[in-house]
């Protein structure tokens, strides 16, 4: 603390100053990581927050919601990325203005209790779409190759792939799956500009029906909202043409289970494999062997490059919000 030396009277005496700006505490950003980033991507997002003048609270690796609803309490901002931000939370985190999920999805994001609250909600669209395309080719691969058991695979080339869903991951999945040599086809209603497809390797299709019943491979790059829960069900999947693989790095509730249990049990040459374990998974594995195959833990995003571009994004977009009051990237408007 500085001092004052005051030579008014015949011995000096020392005032104490108050220090305004030690009273006013910094801005806190708390990072909830059930799944931490690797070092490096929180070294970025240290060197964000500090340098903006912020305080920086890590809790990584929590087991108990209690952790989180304690950490949360004097929080200014949070970054998450599948950690479950729910009413509960929300209603604990009294001083919390921001959320950036460091990913693409905020199904985990209670957006109505935020917004009642008036607490922006964004994502970080794109900083690890090439994480998830690459590892949907892969998972592709995989399948095609008999999860590497003794045997005679096939290859992709000259293939027919069709994307659902075509934001940032489905056109890179596009534009790798042209260059393996595979017939591209991809659906998505909301785009409006036709060249996207066309850059991306891609032929549009107009319906999901067309696609299902086309493709040898199909990609799933849909959201879970509302009207995509459950949306892979008996009809989609029955149309599929023979031997062909289903690869999921969506969400595991996009696809209806029960029906996929049910064609698949009829339809021998199907195959299904996910980055999102089925909640009837075990089932699954049991019902279909090598047919089926999900991840252990979600793989899609986790490599040091997506971890890395995700976390700085989520940092900086809550830098830029609060200093500049960027909204860019709110997903609860
Ligand atoms: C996403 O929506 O961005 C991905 O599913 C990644 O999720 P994760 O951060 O939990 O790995």
């Amino acid at each position: 603390m500085p001092t004052i030396v005051s030579h008014i009277y015949e011995e000096p005496v020392k005032h104490k100053v108050v220090d305004f700006y030690a009273l006013i505490e910094p801005m806190k950003v708390l990072v909830a990581t059930e799944k931490p980033f690797a070092k490096k991507a929180v070294d970025a997002i240290r060197e964000v927050v500090e340098g903006a003048g912020y305080e920086l609270a890590l809790l990584e690796k929590y087991t108990d919601k209690a952790e989180l609803l304690a950490a949360v309490k004097d929080a200014d901002a949070l970054i998450v990325r599948s950690d479950k931000v729910t009413a509960e939370v929300i209603a604990a985190a009294e001083q919390l203005k921001i959320v950036v999920r460091a990913g693409a999805g905020y199904d985990n994001v209670d957006c109505a209790a935020a917004t009642e609250r008036g607490i922006v909600v964004m994502n970080t669209p794109g900083q690890n779409a090439n994480a998830v395309a690459e590892l949907a080719l892969g998972l592709m691969i995989y399948m095609s190759r008999n999860t590497f058991k003794p045997g005679t695979g096939k290859e992709l080339s000259g293939k027919k792939l069709g994307i659902h869903g075509f934001g940032a991951i489905g056109q890179i999945v596009g534009r790798y799956g042209k260059a393996l040599g595979m017939d591209v086809y991809a659906l998505s209603p909301s785009i409006t500009d036709e060249s996207i497809f066309e850059q991306n390797g891609a032929k549009r299709v107009a319906t999901a029906e067309e696609l299902y019943s086309t493709c040898d491979y199909i990609s799933l790059h849909i959201p879970a909202k509302p009207q995509n829960i459950k949306f892979v069900g008996k009809a989609l999947l029955e149309s599929m043409p023979k031997g062909a693989i289903l690869v999921n790095t969506a969400r595991k509730e996009v696809v209806n289970e029960e029906e996929l249990a049910e064609v698949f049990a009829v339809r021998e040459d199907l195959k299904y494999a996910t980055d999102i374990a089925a909640a009837s998974q075990a089932e699954l594995n049991e019902k279909f062997g090598n047919r089926v195959f999900a991840t252990p833990k979600k793989q899609g995003a986790e490599t040091a490059e997506a971890n890395y571009n995700a976390a700085k994004a989520a940092a900086s977009q809550i830098v830029d919000f609060f200093v500049n009051g960027n909204r860019k990237f709110q997903v609860n408007k």
